[in-house]
């Protein structure tokens, strides 16, 4: 059986290495790769770190590239890349453009479609945008939908998806993750190297990690977060690191707002290592990213959602995760009372694991196996 994997972005990269290394070691199963390369930079590191070899790489990506562009070079480069590679299936991977689009060609093609993360929904087609309808169409174009939790299988329950074609995974992130601490913990050298090139932080100071990027954010949100975490700096016993994704979007709030400031330290997008390295140092996270909002409650670490909305309810339920918006007020009030009083912050800081154990890609291989 030939399963093609097709992703173009940093997240649907860390999170299909691990379905693409089981999928190899089953016997029968030939994995094939390709990427749209809707992100090139984020997703060449790790393709990298996780030694992914591509069968086709179509190289999409554009300075400042708009939703219909990206649609339409993948979907047009993938209908080529379909009759080239003949898979007898496609696997696809969240909520991104590529996503959508690699399923679209699929269909068009008439082969079938596995959703990897399906079933996360906030109701809002605004937000996240366009993320929502990407994942809605995917849910609705895929036969094999591999839910990473209990409350994403009855999301799709919810929309008429037949129960025997939905398999509760968890969510392949933690694979991931769990590989990214086994080498750092493994290699003392490769953890050295990397200590050494990340900025250097005061120990007597606590370690905030920032990141940022959603499109719903750009009309004024990531400015007003930005100014939030200038308060938060003024504090004087905090260092923030912000590793600032590419998009020319996010870079220019972080240079106009944040460059200046001496305990802000803005950095370019770091390599997985480094960032896993860096989220288990940090005492705080503020984030509007999907995969950190994962990863952060197995590492026991408080994180600040800068957004709405959230797919991912289960850490709010258990009380690790914290929607604050994207209101500067808000943001301050919420990192200084977990800084500044011990039981909030121990409250909000328990490791625990609502998206997987580690064994979300080998029951996904083995659904795949089974048709
Ligand atoms: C995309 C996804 C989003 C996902 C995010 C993960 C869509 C519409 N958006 O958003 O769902 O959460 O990736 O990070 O699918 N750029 C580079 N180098 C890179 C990556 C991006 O220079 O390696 C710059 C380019 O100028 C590019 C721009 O960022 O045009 C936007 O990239 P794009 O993939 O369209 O949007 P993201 O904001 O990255
Ligand atoms: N990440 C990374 N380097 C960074 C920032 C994030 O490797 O500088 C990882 C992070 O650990 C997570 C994923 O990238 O696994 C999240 O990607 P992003 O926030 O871009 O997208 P989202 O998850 O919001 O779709």
């Amino acid at each position: 059986m030939r399963i093609l994997s097709v992703f173009g972005t940093r997240p649907e990269a860390i999170k299909m290495a691990p379905v693409i290394r089981r999928l190899a070691a089953l016997p029968g199963i030939t994995p094939l790769v390709c990427v749209s390369a809707q992100h090139r930079q984020m997703l060449d590191q790790v393709l990298l770190l996780f030694a992914i070899t591509l069968d086709l790489d179509l190289d999409v990506m554009r300075e400042g590239q708009g939703l219909t562009y990206v649609t339409t070079a993948v979907l047009g480069g993938l209908g080529e890349a379909y009759e080239k590679l003949r898979p007898d299936r496609v696997l696809v991977q969240g909520d991104t453009t590529t996503t959508f689009a690699a399923a679209l060609a699929a269909f068009y093609a008439r082969i079938p479609v596995g959703h990897v993360e399906a079933g996360l929904r906030t109701g809002n087609i605004d937000s996240p945008w366009p993320e929502e309808m990407n994942r809605r169409l995917t849910t609705h174009i895929a036969d094999l939908h591999f839910a990473p939790t209990e409350q994403a299988k009855r999301n799709l329950l919810h929309e008429g998806i037949n129960p025997a074609r939905i398999v509760v995974t968890g969510n392949t992130v933690i694979d991931a993750l769990l590989d990214a601490l086994a080498i750092l913990d493994a290699d003392s050298t490769r953890l050295a190297a990397i200590e050494r090139e990340l900025p250097r932080i005061d120990p007597a100071k606590r370690l905030i990690l920032v990141t940022g990027h959603r499109r719903e954010n750009f009309d004024g949100g990531l400015e007003r977060v930005a100014r939030g975490l200038l308060r938060i700096a003024a504090r004087g016993d905090v260092e923030i690191v912000y590793p600032v994704h590419l998009n020319p979007n996010v870079q220019r709030v972080a240079e106009t707002v944040l460059a200046a400031h001496p305990a802000i330290r803005l950095i370019p997008p770091l390599a997985y290592l480094p960032f896993v390295h860096l989220m288990r140092k940090s005492a705080l996270i503020v984030t509007d990213s999907g995969g950190v909002q994962e990863e952060a409650p197995s590492l026991g670490k408080p994180v600040l959602v800068t957004r709405d909305t959230t797919e991912r309810p289960e850490a709010v339920e258990a009380g690790t995760v914290e929607l604050v918006g994207t209101d500067t007020e808000r943001l301050v009030t919420c990192a200084n009372r977990l800084l500044d009083d011990r039981a909030a912050y121990e409250k909000m800081s328990f490791a625990h694991n609502p998206y997987g154990d580690g064994h979300a890609a080998a029951r996904i291989a083995e659904a795949l196996r089974n048709g």
